[in-house]
């Protein structure tokens, strides 16, 4: 078999078969395939597609390339959540402890925080103390004794990926709807869960633009899942604003916590609700009305707070700060963004929110960047909010007020005041199962 031959079967729209793929990509994480052929058919891929049989089988060889997590010295059914990334998005925060408050574990990895998206990882380590690195037998024990734990992606799993999406970055090819599904699912197969939870995100903030391109992620993360064997659903959730108020690690942590002692806002709660719940029925815990009705039990009777007290206290963090989240460390300085005008929000870009909040400090402009985990920004008004001028529209935090005038560039640089009040997009748009696509 040649690499040459791989590359034009795909050029010319041909289907490559397992054993082609496989060939590419062990060939690739050997070394025995170098970047500029690799490239070529990451390329190929692009122009051409490929068919769902093929994307399936193309995840299982990037997923078989590194670890395969076996998670059955824990009972019962496992359940994973994914999401395709936002801004503001801590909804693990709240739903991992939800689901396991309700009787369902969690054995989760989570990733940081990549471009202007957050990352569950870097908020849990702003709560101080807190490890996200555990052994295998760590990981597990503390999921067979307390139904939860959240850590870091190993760097064992899917290690294809690892070096396919450097590639990709790099060449013009992340956007590419089977290329993002099989890295997205080699890495889930590989984490072990028997059904996962797929949210995938939609709007100017995330890497789906149109409701068309989010079902079809969707539809195809779901098809991989089941020919594996796993159960596996979709929520279409909306990125035309980030979710809650808060964006920054610290700021976001303390956002979760209201949320699961039932005082957060409603736009976040709503959709934690509603992503908590399909985990719930993709366990097996009932219908819609009934997993939903659990979830909201167990916001309201405090066992998901406590269930979350407990993983990060397992975890070594200081629990006093999710207690009282004015026991984070503050950022030194805070500035207002005012409103020069009176109207409403408009356009309020995500893209440009979380690029201000990466210009903080909270989040990294290289791999090697330390975060801020008290810098980030605090949203007074959103979208489809009236405003007067002189109000505050956003506050940003960071350690150094040489940062303030960028970040508020960059913020304004996405902001639109208009006359007319908008109307506001759904919170949640579709659901996509292997029985087809629910449309809200
Ligand atoms: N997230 C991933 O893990 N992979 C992609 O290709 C895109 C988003």
């Amino acid at each position: 078999m040649r690499m040459y031959d791989i590359i034009a079967k795909k050029r010319d729209g041909g289907t490559l078969t397992r054993e082609e793929l496989a060939f590419a990509v062990n060939g690739y994480v050997a070394g025995t395939v170098p970047d500029y052929q690799m490239s070529a058919l990451l390329m190929a891929i692009y122009l051409r597609g490929m068919a769902d049989a093929e994307t399936a089988a193309l995840t299982e060889v990037m997923a078989r390339s590194g670890e395969m997590v076996d998670l059955s010295a824990i009972a019962g059914i496992k359940v994973d959540k994914h999401s395709t990334g936002g801004v503001g998005d801590k909804t693990t925060l709240v739903i991992a402890p939800v689901v396991a408050a309700c009787g369902v574990k969690i054995a989760k990895m989570s990733g940081r925080g990549l471009g202007h998206t957050g990352g569950t990882i870097d908020k849990m380590e702003a709560v101080p103390g807190t490890r996200t690195s555990l052994t295998q037998e760590e990981f597990f024990r503390q999921v067979n004794e307390i139904g939860i734990a959240v850590i870091g992606q190993s760097g064992q799993i899917a290690v294809a990926d690892k070096k396919m999406y450097a590639l990709r970055d790099v060449t013009a090819t992340v956007g590419c709807i089977p290329l993002i599904a099989s890295s997205i699912m080699s890495k889930k197969l590989a984490a072990g869960s028997d059904a996962i939870l797929l949210d995938v995100t939609m709007g100017d903030g995330a890497f789906m633009k149109t409701l068309d391109d989010a079902i079809e992620l969707a539809r195809q993360m779901v098809a991989i899942g089941t020919a594996h064997g796993r159960k596996v659903a979709a929520l279409i959730t909306d990125m035309d604003k980030p979710l809650g108020r808060s964006i920054g690690n610290a700021l976001e942590v303390a956002e979760s916590m209201a949320v699961l002692q039932g005082k957060g806002p409603a736009d976040l709660t709503e959709v934690c609700l509603q992503l908590a719940a399909n985990m719930l029925m993709l366990a097996g815990k009932g219908d819609e009305a009934a997993c939903r009705a659990m979830a909201q039990r167990v916001l309201a009777d405090g066992s998901a707070f406590a269930k979350c007290r407990q993983m990060f206290a397992a975890q070594g963090g200081d629990v006093a700060c999710l207690d009282d989240p004015g026991r984070f460390r503050k950022a030194k300085y805070s500035h207002d963004v005012t409103a020069a005008q009176a109207g409403y929000i408009v356009k309020n870009d995500v893209e440009k929110i979380g690029n201000a909040s990466v210009l903080l400090g909270a989040g990294r402009l290289t791999k090697e960047d330390a975060i801020d985990f008290a810098a980030g920004i605090i949203m007074h008004k959103k979208l489809g909010d009236a405003v007067r001028p002189g109000d505050a529209i956003c506050t940003l935090y960071a350690d150094d007020p040489a940062l303030f005038p960028a970040a508020e560039e960059m913020y304004r640089g996405g902001l639109v005041i208009g006359a007319e009040q908008p109307a506001l997009p759904p919170l949640v748009y579709a659901r996509v199962t292997p029985g087809g696509v629910e449309r809200f």
